[in-house]
């Protein structure tokens, strides 16, 4: 089975095309970013909105993952951000039920809900945070990510594609994770808007994995994120000091993440492996 994985020059495309070769895919990586000819099946080095470029590369594929945009608000200019994540969403999106693939997987983020990147600081309605969450934000970023939500809808609708969009938290592994927690254990309040969830980039691309093979149809938006936060202090406690006007719709036992990842474990068969709170797994 061949697939198709863009960004596959970025933090997370990379471990997606490691762990997808591992499980046996045929990977054609596609990033405007050199990768490593050894580390994919083939490689296709340009820019996704180049039009004639992407046609041939979403060609004879069985499935497409889109990992490839701009992962924050503060790395281009806002219509930079915008326009790029917009339109590479639509154009590969589309592009892949045109050509046939039977399956998307679509890189979302839990910053799509608005909140993470906020410059009011604007906290959720409600926890443990569902997909069905309203977006409440008001920063291109997750605007951007939004919209690849819609986007992936419509492009199912229309082609009859399965599409999987994931929200993923914070991503990292190695040293970005620990320069991560360090940061969320000096100070909470750090990663305040994203509620401090995280998940291994190695979890991220097993649940990659996942959503291709998972018996779904249509377009589905899916929380992944480690059940456990971040943090140092219990969420409760964190939610009461930093997010006092959310409602409590269950409670969050210890260190629980403030997201609900039901439908990872019930729709994509998918549970986190890399803690860091214990020992990691070999
Ligand atoms: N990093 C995180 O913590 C995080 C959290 C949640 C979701 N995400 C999402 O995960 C995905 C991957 O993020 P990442 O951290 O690996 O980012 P990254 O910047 O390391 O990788 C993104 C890759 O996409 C490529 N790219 C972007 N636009 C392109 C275009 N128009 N044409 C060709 N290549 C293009 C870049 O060259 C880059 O190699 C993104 O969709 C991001 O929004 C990231």
């Amino acid at each position: 089975m061949k697939v198709l994985v863009t960004g596959a020059g970025g933090a997370l495309g990379r471990e997606v095309v490691a762990h997808l070769r591992e499980a046996g895919w045929s990977v054609r990586a596609f990033d405007r970013t050199p990768v490593d000819p050894r580390a994919a099946d083939e490689v296709v080095t340009g820019e996704l909105l180049d039009a004639p470029l992407l046609e041939r590369a979403v060609d004879a594929m069985d499935a497409v993952v889109h990992t490839a945009a701009i992962p924050s608000p503060n790395s281009a200019p806002h219509d930079e951000v915008f326009g790029n994540n917009v339109q590479a969403a639509y154009r590969v999106l589309d592009a892949a039920g045109r050509h046939g693939a039977g399956r998307a997987v679509s890189i979302s983020s839990l910053s799509a809900l608005g909140i993470a990147f906020s410059a009011h600081g604007v906290s959720p309605h409600s926890v443990p945070i569902t997909e069905d969450h309203p977006f409440i934000g008001d920063d291109v970023y997750g605007l951007s990510k939004y919209l690849g939500e819609i986007t992936a809808g419509a492009a199912a609708r229309r082609w009859g594609t399965a599409v999987v969009s994931l929200r993923f938290p914070f991503l990292g592994t190695g040293d970005r994770l620990r320069q991560h927690l360090a940061r969320v254990h000096h100070d909470p309040a750090f990663d305040r808007g994203g509620l401090w969830g995280w998940l291994d980039t190695r979890d991220a691309a097993r649940a990659i994995g996942a959503a291709l093979t998972a018996p779904l149809t249509g377009h589905t938006v899916v929380n992944v994120a480690a059940p456990d936060t971040s943090a140092l202090e219990p969420t409760a406690e964190l939610l009461r000091r930093y997010h006092p006007e959310t409602r409590l719709d269950a409670p969050l036992e210890g260190f629980a993440v403030p997201f609900s990842t039901r439908r990872g474990r019930e729709l994509l068969g998918f549970t986190p492996l890399y803690t860091w709170r214990g020992r990691q797994p070999a």
